[in-house]
């Protein structure tokens, strides 16, 4: 897998927590995985702004909340001041056997290598510790890259469809990188999860929240051609009335540091 680190902050933390806030709230479905317990010390692993982290404050836990965004950074510690966030890449986490668990919703999509990630999670907990995370896997958002790389053909801006920056993973791939790191896979499930994107702008935001990777540098009329292009060519698939649904398809694994 190429291994291509993005510098850039591409995070609008107002537009995400203003338009995106399913993303943490399908999260607290994996806290549910997690089981916290009082007095666990726990690293969020890609907390955004923060809504995760303060539900598991709430259950009595010592969080630390990383994020490799400096604007989430910022915002999380505008709405939680009382909880200790750090900017950090997944990739560069420090910790050394410090954590009953590595929580991490929705994140590690975006970090590549993952093998390297996963390193590091392991670095981080403490002996017996567990990982447990959920984000996009094999298959993830299908419909909807592969039209926007369609249109970025079209427009022959190709070169921009090697800015891919995701990591959709299947099971079979992540339990297998889990183990080579050392993690005993106790759990691992790809489901689909058709999510809602609310209004009739839904797709447009969403592509201008999380797709701005693969936009980078086309001119802004262009870019808008391509937006509605891609609108055009999905509404019937996607487009149910009044909202659009993505094509999410989620991996959630569990793994135990022996
Ligand atoms: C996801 O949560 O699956 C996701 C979000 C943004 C872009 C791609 C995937």
């Amino acid at each position: 897998m190429e291994n291509v680190k993005n510098t850039k902050d591409f995070w609008n933390a107002k537009l995400y927590d203003n338009k995106h806030s399913f993303v943490s709230t399908f999260g607290n479905d994996l806290v549910e995985w997690l089981a916290p317990e009082k007095e666990e010390k726990i690293l969020d692993l890609g907390c955004g702004t923060g809504d995760l982290a303060k539900k598991l404050l709430d259950y009595g836990v010592d969080v630390i909340g990383v994020d490799k965004s400096d604007n989430m950074v910022r915002q999380a510690r505008i709405k939680y001041p009382n909880i200790h966030f750090i900017v950090c890449d997944a990739t560069d986490l420090k910790y050394r056997n410090e954590f009953d668990a590595v929580f991490s919703n929705a994140t590690l999509h975006w970090v590549k290598p993952p093998q390297q990630a996963l390193h590091c999670i392991y670095q981080s907990l403490k002996q017996g510790g567990r990982f447990v995370a959920e984000f996009g896997g094999k298959g993830n958002v299908q419909i909807i890259t592969d039209e926007i790389k369609n249109q970025l053909k079209l427009f022959s801006f190709e070169n921009n469809i090697r800015k891919f920056p995701w990591y959709f993973p299947s099971i079979g791939e992540y339990s297998s990188l889990m183990e080579e790191t050392g993690f005993r896979v106790t759990l691992a499930q790809h489901f689909d999860r058709p999510t809602e994107l609310e209004g009739e702008n839904g797709l447009q935001n969403w592509i201008e929240m999380f797709g701005n990777a693969l936009l980078e540098g086309i001119p802004d009329d262009k870019k808008d051609q391509i937006i509605k292009n891609v609108e055009n060519n999905l509404r019937e698939i996607l487009y149910h009335g009044r909202n659009w649904t993505a094509d999410y398809k989620r991996i959630r694994v569990i793994g135990i540091k022996e």
